[in-house]
């Protein structure tokens, strides 16, 4: 028997965005598009498998949106390809749509002065849906989304977090093998987000491919089977959540807030001693560090030393595990949320 094609497959995708606008000036003169071109997503090549949940995690700006909209046929590439369960969204775009639930912009486009239910009825329509299986599909995507009792209230009563389930309801209607979700959770609070990711464990339970984009690194470490890194519109790292987080060799993680005058050279160089320094960084008098270690047991006391003995004193002591934060961190010396 063949293998089953990935649900999803990308080839040195790249998408290039001017920065800025043309003026009309410009264009009347047809001066020469002076603007800069930027690769927003950089060569990106993923596999997504069959009955997994896959996550994009990156900072803003990183190029996720952009990435699941050209998977979701709503921006064309600049170069390389794409296979959505074997298709190729270019040549086919309306048959990749007939498999693909996209929630991409959640809420916002839904109508709020319908119930929750003829919003469906009216996408139902839109997206061709025949209409002997309507009133099922409806049902259906209603009970996966927790909506069923509140189906007839208008939406404009419906809290952020009901109104997301809708979006992922109205994804649902093709009753599509595939599932995007670009950053399902945002804006919600945590009882609404555990809610929702609740619901995305559930449309893999019944067999379908979730790709999500986040940029909150709990929610790809609980969620994902494996992880995408994404920085700059390029991979930098890939792999299940507890393998990426193997690959920091630290098994601890220690914050220390540490109060000095002069300069903080010395104490960074002797901390470096006995652990990574991943960050530092410095406001009126306090030092903020990063520090992976092998054993914060160890490392504590060290460090301890090291500020006595340059002069500083420590403030605060956190000893937390390692999550994909520290690993962002360590493939690209940034903190995720800057
Ligand atoms: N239509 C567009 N025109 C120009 N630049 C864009 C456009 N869409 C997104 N960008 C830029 O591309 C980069 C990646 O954006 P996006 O894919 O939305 O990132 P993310 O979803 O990871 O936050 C950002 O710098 C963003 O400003
Ligand atoms: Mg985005």
């Amino acid at each position: 028997m063949m293998a089953a094609a990935p649900a999803v497959e990308t080839k040195d995708l790249v998408k290039v965005f001017e920065r800025g606008r043309r003026t009309i000036w410009q264009r009347l003169r047809r001066e020469r598009d002076k603007r800069d071109r930027f690769r927003a997503v950089d060569g990106i090549d993923l596999v997504v498998e069959p009955g997994e949940i896959f996550g994009l995690l990156g900072p803003n700006g990183a190029g996720k949106t952009t990435t699941m909209k050209m998977l979701a046929t709503l921006l064309i590439p600049t170069s390389g390809t794409i296979r959505v369960l074997g298709i190729d969204p270019l040549a086919r775009p309306r048959d990749v749509r007939a498999r693909l639930g996209a929630m991409l912009s959640g809420e916002r486009s839904l109508y709020w002065k319908l119930t929750a239910r003829e919003n469906l009825e009216y996408f139902a329509a839109l997206y061709h849906v025949p209409p002997h299986e309507i009133k099922a599909r409806i049902a259906n995507v209603l009970a996966a989304a927790k909506l069923t009792d509140r189906a007839d209230d208008y939406v404009e009563r419906y809290s952020t977090g009901m109104r997301q389930r809708l979006a992922l309801a109205r994804a649902l209607l093709p009753d599509p093998p595939l599932v995007v979700l670009d950053e399902p959770t945002v804006g919600l609070d945590p009882q609404a987000s555990r809610d929702l990711r609740d619901r995305v464990r559930e449309l893999k339970a019944q067999g379908r491919t979730v790709l999500l984009t986040t940029h909150y690194m709990e929610e790809a470490d609980q969620l994902c089977d494996r992880v995408a890194i994404i920085d700059h519109g390029r991979i930098v790292a890939l792999d299940t959540p507890a393998a990426l987080k193997r690959t920091i060799r630290a098994e601890e993680v220690v914050h220390l807030e540490i109060g000095l005058d002069g300069d903080d050279s010395a104490v960074l160089d002797r901390l470096g001693q006995s652990a990574i320094v991943a960050r530092s960084e410095r406001s009126n008098g306090t030092l903020t560090v990063t520090a992976h270690c092998a054993s914060a047991r160890n490392f504590v006391p060290a460090a301890f030393d090291a500020a006595r003995s340059t002069g500083s004193t420590i403030r605060h002591v956190e000893v937390v595990p390692v999550t994909l934060e520290d690993v962002f961190l360590a493939l690209t010396g940034r903190a995720l949320r800057e």
